[in-house]
Order: C-alpha cells, then sequence, then structure tokens
C-alpha cells in the first residue's frame, strides 16, 4: 500500500470507469468520484464554480492543519537529496515557509512570473475534461483541503499536499511547464479521440510517478513519488520494482495499479527527451497502441518485455 497517495490527478487518472455523483442540489458543480467504491467524495463542490475552481479559503485552516503540512513537509524535504532530480530540489524553496500551508494566490504570482502558470483551487478531483482544460490554460488545480492527521502516512485522494509540494516545484521549470500545458491540450484531444485510457497512462507513468536518469544516477521527478513518504526510496533504491526506459507506445500499453507502490517506473533521459517524444500527433500513436492491444494484450503493471533493458536501483 502507498504511503502517501499513489494518487494525485491519478484515481482521477485512473483505469477505472468514471462514475460520477450528481447531487441534485443547485448550487456549485456536481461532485466526482471515480471507480466504482461507495466512498462519498471528499470535497466541497457547493463552492466549485462551472470550470470546478474554488477560492480557497485560507483562513479556514485550522492550527493542526498548518501542522500537518509542516510536518509532512519536514518529513519530504529531509529525504530529498541523492533521491530526488536537481530540478525539484531547486525550486522547492519556492513553495516558501513550512510552517503553514501556502496561498495560492501568492504562489500563482510567483509561477506567473517564472513560467506563466497559476494555481487554481479545486475541491477536489474533478472530471477528466475540466482538468484537461485548466492545464491547457496553463492553471494547475491543486485540492484546498489537507489529510486528517490519521491519515499522515496514506491518504486515499490527493490533498493539498501532494498537490502542491508534489507538483507546483516543477511548474517552476520551463520545459517541464511547457509539457504539462502540452498533456492538457492533448487531452481535449484524447477526448474526441476516445483515447483517455491511453493518455492517462502517460500522465500516470510520467507526472506522478517517473523516473530521470542523471550523471549521478536515477532519481525521481514525478509527483506521486516526490509527495510519499515511502516510495521516494522504494522508487530509486530498492530491488523489485522494474524500471524501463520510457518509450510512449510501450508506456500507454502497460496498466497501473493504484493502491500499491508502482511495480513499474518508466525513465526519461531529460525533460527535453519528453516534451520531444510527446510533441508528434498522438491520433497515429493511439492506432497503433490500440491495434498492438488487440493483437497482444495490454502488459501488466511489473511485466518485463523479453531483452528490454532495465536500471538498476541506486544502492542504499
Ligand atoms: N502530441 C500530443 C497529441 O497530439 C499532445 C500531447 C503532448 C499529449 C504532451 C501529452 C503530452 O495528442
Ligand atoms: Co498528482
Amino acid at each position: 500500500m502507498t504511503d502517501a497517495l499513489s494518487s494525485a490527478r491519478s484515481s482521477l487518472m485512473s483505469n477505472a470507469p468514471v462514475d460520477a455523483t450528481h447531487s441534485g442540489v443547485n448550487t456549485g458543480v456536481a461532485p466526482v468520484t471515480y471507480g466504482t467504491g461507495d466512498r462519498p467524495p471528499r470535497g466541497d463542490y457547493a463552492k466549485a464554480q462551472a470550470d470546478y475552481t474554488c477560492a480557497q479559503d485560507w483562513a479556514q485552516y485550522s492550527a493542526a492543519d498548518h501542522d500537518t503540512y509542516r510536518r509532512l513537509y519536514t518529513r519530504q524535504l529531509q529525504q530529498l537529496p541523492g533521491l530526488a532530480c536537481d530540478e525539484f530540489i531547486a525550486a522547492v524553496g519556492k513553495l516558501g515557509t513550512p510552517d503553514r500551508i501556502p496561498r495560492f494566490d501568492e504562489l500563482s504570482e510567483a509561477l506567473m512570473k517564472a513560467t506563466g502558470w497559476q494555481i487554481v483551487g479545486v475541491p477536489g478531483l474533478i472530471p477528466e475534461e475540466a482538468f484537461f482544460a485548466l492545464l491547457a490554460a496553463r492553471k494547475f488545480p491543486v485540492t484546498d483541503w489537507i489529510r486528517k492527521p490519521e491519515e499522515f502516512d496514506y491518504v486515499v485522494e490527493p490533498d493539498v499536499f501532494h498537490d502542491l509540494f508534489g507538483h507546483v516545484p516543477l511548474l517552476f521549470n520551463p520545459v517541464f511547464a511547457d509539457y504539462m500545458q502540452a498533456y492538457g491540450a492533448g487531452g481535449m484531444k484524447a477526448s474526441r479521440l476516445d483515447a483517455c485510457e491511453l493518455l492517462a497512462r502517460l500522465y500516470w507513468y510520467t507526472v506522478e510517478f517517473g523516473l530521470i536518469d542523471t550523471p549521478q544516477g536515477l532519481r525521481a521527478y514525478g509527483a506521486g513519488i516526490l509527495s510519499s513518504g515511502g516510495e521516494l526510496r522504494h522508487s530509486i533504491a530498492v530491488p523489485g520494482p522494474r524500471r524501463v526506459a520510457f518509450e510512449l507506445q510501450r508506456l500507454m500499453r502497460t496498466r497501473y495499479r493504484i493502491d500499491a507502490y508502482q511495480a513499474t517506473y518508466f525513465v526519461i533521459n531529460s525533460f527535453d527527451q519528453l516534451f520531444e517524444a510527446t510533441a508528434p500527433d498522438f491520433a497515429p500513436v493511439y492506432d497503433a497502441v490500440r491495434t498492438t492491444i488487440a493483437q497482444h494484450g495490454p502488459l501488466e503493471a511489473g511485466q518485463v518485455l523479453e531483452g528490454e533493458r532495465e536500471f538498476a536501483p541506486l544502492p542504499g
């Protein structure tokens, strides 16, 4: 079981069927749940606008909420050296003091200056199309609530700690920032092509659980890893999970798990490589992947192809 959520926009991006629950209440927007569980959605969707964004009511965080954030932040920060990529470590300080949950408007101002991105509040998971539209407009949706103290190690849905600590530092990197916007635009197109399941795997295995090969060795850049108390070491320095080179069609063929540490990680060489590999039109890529899956089936998480090169875990 993953300790920090292995989610993110991840359950949003899960292979599970979407099952939006409609409240029938005439304020705000319908809450969203993913998968078939009977768990009620957690956020307050009544306060959301039509685009699913909501104001961050910063004053309503309690002292305990700020303390949870500070403890999560501190635990993750001390694990970063040797495990997180340099770009993440260089930018994590932009989140400001660890002592309190950041204000989205202050962070947005700094991000806007750096890469033209903004942070927008959301009550929780939002529908795919709303999510894609925000990314395409360089707006990153951040869940406004924080996990309860008893959820310190594991929270089922992404919360403000995952969304901010995991995702926001790399939005300060120009290449990664452009990749995220391109992903949003690609999502809008994938919706029309009925290819969201394939595209979601790309998000999962890069934005959430991506590894990067550096001269110093493997490092993590995926938000689901970087915000997790246990998966950071697991992904980089523990034998067991498979670590294979990023290859777009191979990745899109690969299923994933949302309730455990990943069994497979995909390794990029650079953010430029990621951006360039995903720049071409995906329409023929989706067709090719569908054909392969029809002929040979999907690949399961943890499955490695014959002759496929694997990256060794870092010692330690
Ligand atoms: N090139 C992709 C397409 O045509 C768009 C995209 C870019 C998707 C980056 C994901 C990531 O659909
Ligand atoms: Co996420």
